[in-house]
């Protein structure tokens, strides 16, 4: 099926053909005063350099040079060169219909293959508020490219190969010395049960992490354990498989509530097998120089405004680091999975981080085909003061009690709104609403900007929020369930013109969200096409309208906007309810 603003761009791409302008990018996007149109094209503004003329000029040109067409209705010239138009209503009628029960079959695959890096929790520590939007917009910018028609491969990314395992080692050697994972002279099998539960763990790492920044001695002690365990030692390997199984069930607990789902459960340390071949490789083909002991490789370029710090390959003690796990991981990732791009969606404090990366993969040349690597970078929720929010001891504030937050205020509201219901009635609405809040609130910032916690606006059943859009969702379908399975004619009255638009417009805002993987795109559109529902349900009466025409009508159009939001939901990862 061919989307109306398709259909559009091919009309005007005509038009200026005819006209003498053989062009190929000629867009048409929504009008920005509503009374002169419902589109508008604006390529002549762009087109006047190129042909010496004044763009009002190109625009009558183009403008006498339309084609026969179905669609546009009252076009007219604008200052300085815009083409508006509206849409003839028999045929957005028409569309409506087409397109509506059918906008998902204008989709095809891209042929496109990506991975999509996100999550990133680190093992035996608990997941905090940094991690929540890295798991928020790349589940949805991975629902977005699939809707899209890309292949997308999810990788967790798990932390599982820093200090925080020496730690655990450490919490555990010293509540059970005896065990034989901590005997050099052990030989034989290792138990294949872990010697502490999914509780115990929990509390390992904040414990023995405050204690060794206190003391220099345990750091010291922690240190070794890692360098240890990152040489091989049999006892701590063991031990540290059992740290990793036990932390990823917690991890994928955490995820599973947020609705962040991944097909590969690697992590830092499964990069392993390709380490060692491309520190040779870097070392052997004189891309890499010791600097201070390390091994580090130059990146910077005579452009740079700022300086550009060194690859690090190895620290002076020769252990790989973050970003030694990172360029054996993209290796690893073209051999494994042969794709096209690889994105990662992290916080933007380790850009620096990724910008290192790439420029070493480029300069020395070893992926086999020109990768697109592409850093997604987002804000950090902040608190009141403007920083990143922590706890009141000045810890990063945790998920669980980030959501508890969250599930409180959502209580209180849900519980005010609706005092006849039953208290589990109340608990299960107030679980969805919450979780909507709060990846709603995390998702319709623009992914660049950093946003402020707030939980009475992110729990506010009004304004751009995910209980506004819930509730307008289930507004939609009490009106659905209040009337008979309705039969008719379709017709499109001018009061509900502007929904209709609005309905039509989803393509774009999903197009957007895609090209700048930002899916803010999509809560913008969810809020606008919510507003419009909510405007049009003011005015009419449905449900008592006499005229069968009218009426078939308008339960078309409600039913239409609530597939619409629960779509876009669907894309943002957040779960709706059907009533509240
Ligand atoms: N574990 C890291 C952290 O918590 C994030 C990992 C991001 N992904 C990557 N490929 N480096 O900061």
């Amino acid at each position: 099926m061919e989307l109306i603003t398709e259909k559009l761009n091919n009309i005007f791409l005509k038009a200026f053909r005819d006209a003498g302008y053989d062009e190929q990018d000629i867009k048409v996007g929504e009008c920005a005063i509503e009374k002169f149109g419902d589109f508008s094209c604006q390529s002549p503004l762009f087109l006047a350099k190129k042909y010496h003329k004044a763009p009002l000029i190109i625009a009558n040109d183009v403008l006498s040079h339309l084609p026969q067409n179905e669609i546009i209705k009252d076009a007219t010239v604008a200052s300085p060169g815009y083409i508006n138009f509206f849409v003839d209503d028999k045929y957005l009628a028409k569309y409506l219909q087409e397109y509506l029960f059918d906008v998902d079959k204008a989709r095809k695959a891209t042929g496109k293959k990506m991975l999509i890096d996100y999550g990133g929790a680190n093992c035996a520590k608990p997941l905090h508020v940094g991690h929540l939007r890295s798991a928020d917009i790349g589940e949805s910018i991975k629902r977005i490219r699939k809707y899209i028609g890309d292949e997308c491969i999810a990788d967790v990314h798990l932390g599982d190969w820093g200090l925080q395992m020496g730690m655990v080692i450490y919490a555990v050697w010293e509540k059970h010395p005896d065990l034989v994972y901590f005997d050099q002279e052990y030989t034989g099998e290792y138990p294949t049960q872990p010697p502490f539960s999914m509780e115990e763990l929990k509390v390992m790492y904040p414990d023995i992490s405050k204690r060794s920044k206190e003391d220099e001695n345990l750091h010291e002690k922690v240190q070794q354990i890692t360098y240890e365990l990152q040489q091989g030692r049999r006892g701590y390997v063991a031990l540290w498989r059992h740290i990793i199984n036990v932390s990823k069930k917690l991890i994928k607990q955490d995820y599973d509530k947020l609705n962040a789902h991944f097909d590969l459960w690697l992590g830092e340390s499964d990069s392993k097998v390709y380490q060692d071949e491309v520190i040779d490789y870097v070392i052997k083909n004189g891309y890499s120089r010791k600097s201070d002991g390390a091994t580090i490789v130059d990146i910077s370029l005579p452009e740079d405004k700022a300086t550009i710090p060194p690859f690090m390959l190895l620290n002076s003690a020769g252990s790989a680091l973050y970003s030694t796990t990172e360029l054996a991981t993209i290796v690893q990732r073209e051999r494994e999975h042969n794709v096209d791009e690889i994105m990662y969606v992290v916080d933007n404090r380790q850009e620096l981080h990724f910008v290192q990366a790439f420029r070493c993969v480029k300069k020395i040349n070893i992926l086999k085909k020109d990768i697109v690597l592409q850093f997604v970078g987002f804000g950090t929720m902040n608190g009141p003061d403007g920083k990143p929010y922590k706890t009141r001891d000045g810890k990063a504030m945790g998920l669980d009690e980030l959501m508890g937050m969250v599930k409180s205020k959502a209580l209180e509201k849900v519980r005010e709104s609706r005092p006849d219901y039953s208290q589990h009635e109340i608990e299960n609405i107030s679980d969805v609403v919450a979780l909507s809040a709060l990846k709603f609130a995390d998702l319709s910032v623009l992914r660049t900007k950093d946003l402020m916690f707030d939980v009475d606006k992110f729990c506010s059943f009004e304004g751009k929020t995910g209980p506004y859009i819930l509730y307008t969702i289930t507004r939609a379908n009490s009106i659905l369930a209040k009337v008979e399975k309705p039969s008719g004619d379709f017709c499109l009255l001018d009061e509900d013109r502007k929904l209709a638009l609005c309905l039509i417009k989803f393509t774009d805002s999903i197009k957007q969200a895609y090209e700048k993987s930002a899916p803010s795109y999509l809560c913008d559109y969810a809020y606008n096409l919510a507003n419009e529902f909510n405007t049009f349900y003011g005015k009419s009466s449905i449900i008592y309208e006499t005229n069968e025409t009218k009426k078939y009508s308008k339960i078309m159009l409600t039913n239409y906007t609530k597939n619409m939001l629960k779509k876009c939901m669907e894309l943002l990862a957040i779960n709706t309810l059907e009533k509240m």
